[in-house]
């Protein structure tokens, strides 16, 4: 298994490409399903979990062309040769989960393995299933699949999410482009990733009104067609490398960002005290590390709130703080696994069912500490930045989950990371 060893102590300086959204990728690989001509993805980010969705896909018999390094993946739904997505590429990432609505949308029945991914609560699935059996779908689950069935296509329907869910609110988008008539999707999530593949899936023939409101409306059509589409940016890849440099100080650039998707972000590295300088496509964030970060409370929220998968990074910039900050995770339990880990490097952090308290110390020191989930293991990587000596973190495949290039980024910064290929956990 690989390691990462860094060293902190240095400034950060130049520019950090932003690669194409994770979250958006996987469920734009799950839209090619609803089509028999080829859907291709620019700007596509290679990671573990994008690598998954095509071994899936390639499993119900799409078939996928993506040259490495090339940021184009080709794929081609034209016959669907199985709709079983079993559970050992499912349980490795939830995401796989999303190819349920389309299958179901176009050829009426799937069986696909109830989901895994990262560690952080329960995560269930009963909003998407719910939509679906509103959509008129039958639905059983047995020996740990859901088997699902439309045989006469899915119906148009009304969905009223008792709570915002991004995953449910874009499987149901994928299926209700498919469905007869008109489906209504309300308290809709209105993430970016959301929007993003609603007008993926504009440009290939369906109809969606409202897009980035809390109300989508979805009018079935017949079918869907090809079309090239550039994957937007990654808002968390970008957060998580703008807390990378307020930590570690410095000056950089991030390029390829859509700098209104991180603006909850920026007013919370601002008020720490951090300079962010904003461009049409680019963000600039500047830390004198003699000033010290000055501590911000957190409430993660659906966007455009707080999101969730950047409160570890700023958990990890606040250990640094010269007072104390309050985190309320509202979106998942047992999502402060990285807490104890920052406190293996000298953190102070209390936590109390979903609130955590950090209270700054002077100075962090390098120790060896363990990678937990995927965004958990990037806290790991900016507290390093701020350490005394050197971290290693291992089982950083969490890492390679979502972050693309991620020791090459940095190090073209000037950041001391490597990775230690193949040694021990
Ligand atoms: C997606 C993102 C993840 C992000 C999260 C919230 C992907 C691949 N992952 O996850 O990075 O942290 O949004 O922004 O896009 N819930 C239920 N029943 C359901 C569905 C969800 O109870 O059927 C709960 C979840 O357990 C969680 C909350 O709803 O507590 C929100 O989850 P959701 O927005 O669905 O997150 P994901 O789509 O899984």
């Amino acid at each position: 298994m690989d390691r990462i060893a860094l060293v902190g102590g240095t400034q950060l300086k130049g520019s950090i490409p932003i690669s194409g959204a994770k979250n958006s990728a996987l469920k734009l690989q799950a839209a090619s399903l609803l089509t028999s001509e080829p859907l291709v993805l620019t700007n596509m980010p290679e990671l573990a979990d994008t690598r998954f969705m095509v071994e899936l896909l390639e499993q119900l018999g799409v078939t996928c062309f993506w040259p490495k390094a090339s940021g184009r993946l080709s794929m081609h739904a034209e016959d669907i040769t199985s709709t079983i997505a079993p559970y050992d590429l499912v349980r490795k990432m939830r995401a796989t989960f999303n190819v349920l609505g389309p299958l179901l949308a176009r050829v009426g029945h799937a069986t696909v393995s109830l989901p895994g991914g990262c560690a952080i609560g329960a995560r269930p699935v009963d909003l998407h299933l719910k939509a679906f059996e509103a959509m008129g779908a039958d639905i059983v689950i047995e020996g740990g699949y859901v088997k699902a069935a439309a045989l006469r296509g899915l119906k148009g329907a009304k969905i009223v999410f008792p709570f915002v869910s991004v995953g449910a609110t874009e499987h149901a988008m994928l299926a209700a482009t498919l469905a007869k008539g008109e489906t209504v999707l309300e308290n809709a999530a209105r993430e970016p990733e959301i929007g993003d593949i609603a007008h993926c899936l504009v440009a290939m023939g369906a109809k969606i009104d409202g897009i980035g409101t809390s109300t989508l409306r979805i009018q079935g059509v017949d079918e869907l067609k090809g079309t090239t589409w550039s994957v937007i940016p990654d808002r968390i890849e970008a957060g998580s490398y703008a807390c990378c440099v307020a930590a570690a100080g410095g000056e950089v650039t991030l390029t390829h960002v859509v700098p209104e998707t991180i603006s909850s972000l920026i007013d919370v590295l601002q008020r720490a005290g951090v300079e962010v300088e904003v461009g049409p496509d680019w963000v600039k964030i500047t830390r004198d590390p003699a000033v010290p970060i000055k501590p911000v409370d957190i409430d993660t929220q659906p966007y455009p709130g707080f999101p969730t998968d950047t409160q570890a990074q700023v958990m990890a910039l606040m250990t640094r703080a010269n007072g104390a900050s309050i985190f309320r995770e509202n979106i998942f339990e047992n999502r402060y696994m990285h807490a104890p880990e920052l406190r293996r490097l000298g953190a102070d952090i209390s936590v109390r069912g979903s609130e955590a308290v950090v209270r700054g110390v002077d100075t962090l020191r390098g120790a060896p500490v363990m990678a937990t989930d995927l965004r958990a293991s990037v806290s790991l990587i900016i507290a390093g930045l701020m350490a005394e000596g050197e971290t290693i973190i291992s089982r950083v495949y969490h890492l390679d989950r979502g972050f693309e290039r991620l020791e090459a980024k940095l190090s073209g910064c000037g950041a001391q990371i490597r990775r230690l290929s193949g040694s021990e956990e």
